[in-house]
């Protein structure tokens, strides 16, 4: 059997799950079982991102030790898919001991190959984003979230990121699948042509982190020890590279350029595919704690079922792009879609089933529907195989309103030859 083998990203315990947690994962499990349908052994990995500052900035808030925080955060999330009924296979901890050999293995290996040295760091860094910002000065605003930036002075391990550029270059050239969907491949290119600056991946101003062997009080920069979640979950079973890593579109540079250099430096295997998808927004803005307006898909379950929200989704929002949420939009669907499309023609069809048929389907009865459906079923796939989910569904609704039509038909042909 084949193996398929794609990840989410392993999300941060300093937030409880939201929406937009449960709609990548989502669209993993839905993969999942697409791939199964087509003959695969497919295998998901999600998990927790659980070093750094801000983790350990959290738990003293809560007046909790920051393995006691994570702990609790962690089991929220595997107890959210759990509830959701999405079938990952590994919920990877950063903190689990035998993620911190793997850790471990790929920094020997990088130094080994002659891909990292030491160094002394001084700059500004954002907390929240784990991301050291070039060219800024004290108090300058993290370009991705907006925060002021600390001025931290380090000595560090650096990774020779610099080396990679061709490399990187040839590898998206080679497979222009690599990065999905196209937008953000040209948006990875363009990084990557300006030129690469060397990263630094371990931090000695951090206590709460995979220890460096040897190299007290140094400890791995949280990007470092993330990404090699996805290794370290599969590592018994052998199903190393992943042949995709879904995430969200804010943290396609650390999956698109640092991951593949770490492994290209280490020796490994890539990964298959990337694909970045869009936001989840709310009422057109981004989901957040500040501005009160984030969505839990627990209540949305429990009135309408995951399948329903899967549907609303996937139809709604053109995987790979922004799209809004909004409860009259996903109520409308429910009732349109779900409720007056498919469940009507079920239920019309399994009526007359019953009393034409003896409650028997029949087979081999060949009509133009039954062509029709075949054809859907090839257009779901391609466009399910592209990820063009929004797509796929809408050649499902045309097949439905085409059957709507054809009952109609039939039944006005049955009228006419009954008079
Ligand atoms: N810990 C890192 C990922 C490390 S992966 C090696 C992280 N965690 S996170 O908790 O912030 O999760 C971010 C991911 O959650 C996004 O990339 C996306 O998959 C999902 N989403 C979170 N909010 C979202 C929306 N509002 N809309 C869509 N997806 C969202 O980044």
């Amino acid at each position: 059997m084949k193996k398929y083998y794609l990840t989410t990203p392993i999300y941060y315990v300093n937030a409880a799950p939201h929406i937009g947690h449960a709609y990548t994962t989502m669209v993993a499990d839905l993969i999942k079982r697409f791939k199964q349908m087509q003959g695969y052994h497919a295998v998901i990995t999600t998990g927790s991102d659980e070093h750094g500052v801000n983790v350990e900035r959290s738990a003293q808030r809560a007046g909790k030790s920051p393995k006691e925080f994570c702990d609790a955060i962690a089991a929220e999330f595997q107890n959210q898919w759990k509830r959701l009924g999405l079938a990952v296979d590994h919920f990877q901890r950063t903190t689990d001991p035998a993620h911190a050999k793997v850790v471990q293995d790929l920094f020997d290996r990088c130094l080994k190959n002659g891909f990292i040295y030491k160094g002394s760091y001084s700059g500004q860094y954002c907390i929240f984003d784990n991301l050291y910002v070039n060219d800024a000065k004290p108090g300058d605003p993290c370009p991705e979230c907006g925060r002021p930036t600390e001025t931290v002075t380090e000595e560090n391990f650096f990774f020779k990121l610099s080396a990679f550029q061709d490399k990187l270059l040839e590898l998206y050239e080679k497979e222009p699948l690599f990065i999905q969907p196209d937008t953000r491949r040209n948006e990875v290119l363009a990084f990557v042509k300006a030129g690469l600056n060397d990263l630094s991946i371990t931090r000695t101003s951090i206590k709460w982190g995979i220890p460096v062997e040897g190299h007290a009080p140094h400890v791995f920069y949280v990007w470092f020890d993330a990404l090699t979640a996805y290794k370290t979950a599969v590592e018994n079973e052998g199903l190393w590279p992943a042949d995709l890593h879904l995430i969200g579109k804010e943290i396609l540079r650390f999956h698109a350029v640092f991951w593949p250099a770490f492994l290209m430096a280490a020796g490994y295997p890539l990964p298959s595919r990337i694909f970045a998808h869009g936001w989840l927004l709310f009422e057109e803005s981004k989901m957040s704690k500040s501005r009160g307006n984030i969505v839990r898909a627990d209540p949305i379950h429990e009135v309408m079922g995951m399948d329903a929200l899967r549907y609303f989704l996937l139809r709604e929002v053109v995987f790979g792009q922004d799209g809004n949420f909004s409860y009259d939009a996903l109520i409308g669907r429910y009732n349109s879609d779900l409720a007056n499309g498919l469940g009507n023609l079920a239920s019309r069809t399994l009526t007359m089933i019953n009393q034409y048929r003896k409650g028997v389907i029949p087979v081999g009865v060949e009509n133009p529907i039954a062509e029709t459906a075949r054809d859907t079923i090839a257009t779901v796939q391609q466009s399910f195989d592209r990820f063009e989910f929004s797509k796929g569904l809408e050649t499902v609704w045309s097949l439905i309103s085409t059957v709507d039509k054809f009952i109609v038909e039939i039944g006005r042909a049955s009228c006419r030859e009954r008079v």
